[in-house]
């Protein structure tokens, strides 16, 4: 048995391999809802092995989307577009999992095919939100800061959209709190410069995203797992940093999260980071010993590669994001290369 095709169980959910699909935007959706491109494209996925498929960044409030593509959950109405997908997941042999999102100050742009720079009110923008009113980069509209009922309006919002992801047939949820997106810029002391109970101390940034956390376990069953995604560092000197990190996790750990997917940057538009094969794993590792279990993600692209991480303990998950894209079939092929038994569709065996 090889450490990347043995089962990870997470409270009731077992999962067959320890092979994620990243979330990812797809940025084809119209006003929040799911329609063919995802089904064909999460479902290919599914069937190509990977043992969760963690649908992209989905968003809370329409005010939340980083574009007008993105997903939604902020109305019953989006729940059988996404019904249809984690049907077909789980037919597959896959887990469905989501990630909820609220985009704040990087919210508002246009799609990536049509130069993804911010969308002006004029030409089917939108107004931001923030933690500050500080914007992204230089020239982009300053978002406002946020206030209580706001901040109420968050919490509600990602609470809500759980238990409409709940009630399209997921059983992993997700919250982004990474890559600069609003979660992330409370945590962040280069984004977040409140003097209320929200900003300022550490204790202060991070409390948003706990109270997301324990507003989405009061509706996410006790059986099933709940994930956060964070920017693990900002690289950037007077950011956050790794130590933060350790700090957060055992907190989000006390307030009903199972494992942390260690992502990093996003935040500061000209930061520089150190991109090359695995970068994010230490992340990761450092993490996994504070006794909550992690993801990898980053970079990661080949089967000995991820077989290493899962075997050296560094991590519990292996996501792959762009691999993913490459090629459907990863999973099974990747089986193959390391000598474990895996199902393949029925309809493929001839091939297998
Ligand atoms: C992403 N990424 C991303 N991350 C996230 O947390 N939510 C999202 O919706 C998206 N959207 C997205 C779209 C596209 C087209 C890409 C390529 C990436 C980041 C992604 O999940 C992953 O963390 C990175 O791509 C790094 O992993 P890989 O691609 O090196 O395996």
């Amino acid at each position: 048995m090889t450490h990347l095709f043995s089962p990870l169980r997470i409270r009731n959910i077992e999962l067959r391999n320890r092979i994620a699909m990243s979330p990812m935007c797809q940025y084809s959706a119209k006003d929040g809802f799911a329609g063919d491109w995802h089904l064909v494209h999460y479902g290919t996925r599914a069937s190509g092995g990977a043992g969760l498929i963690i649908v992209e960044a989905t968003a809370v409030w329409p005010e939340g989307r980083i574009t007008p593509g993105d997903l939604g959950l902020w109305s019953d109405d989006q729940i059988p577009g996404l019904q249809r997908i984690t049907g077909f997941i789980q037919s597959q042999g896959s887990v469905a999992g989501i990630q909820l999102a609220h985009a704040g100050r990087k919210a508002s742009c246009a799609l990536p095919w049509d130069g993804g720079k911010q969308l002006s009110l004029s030409n089917g923008g939108w107004e931001n939100v923030a933690p500050s009113a500080i914007p992204f980069s230089p020239g982009e509209r300053t978002p406002g800061m946020a206030d209580s009922i706001c901040i109420e309006r968050i919490i509600s919002g990602f609470r809500e959209a759980a238990e409409r992801a709940l009630m399209a047939g997921f059983r992993v949820a997700e919250i982004h709190s990474a890559h600069g997106y609003l979660l992330q810029e409370f945590l962040s002391p280069l984004s977040n410069k409140r003097t209320d109970e929200y900003g300022g101390s550490f204790e202060n940034r991070i409390r948003l995203l706990l109270e997301v956390t324990e507003a989405i376990r009061t509706v996410w069953p006790e059986d099933y797992p709940l994930f956060v995604r964070i920017s693990s560092t900002e690289w950037t000197d007077g950011g956050w940093t790794p130590e933060e990190s350790v700090r957060l996790a055992p907190l989000l750990h006390q307030a009903g999260a199972d494992l942390i997917d260690c992502s990093s940057g996003g935040n500061i538009h000209n930061a520089k980071v150190p991109v090359r094969p695995g970068y994010q794993v230490p992340f990761a590792e450092m993490i996994r010993n504070t006794g909550i279990m992690t993801a990898a993600v980053g970079m990661i692209t080949e089967a000995l590669q991820a077989e290493e991480i899962i075997a050296s303990g560094r991590a519990d998950l292996v996501l792959f994001g762009r691999e993913l894209l490459r090629n459907p079939y990863f999973p099974l092929q990747a089986a193959r290369e390391l000598g474990a038994d895996t199902s393949w569709p029925i309809q493929y065996l001839r091939a297998r």
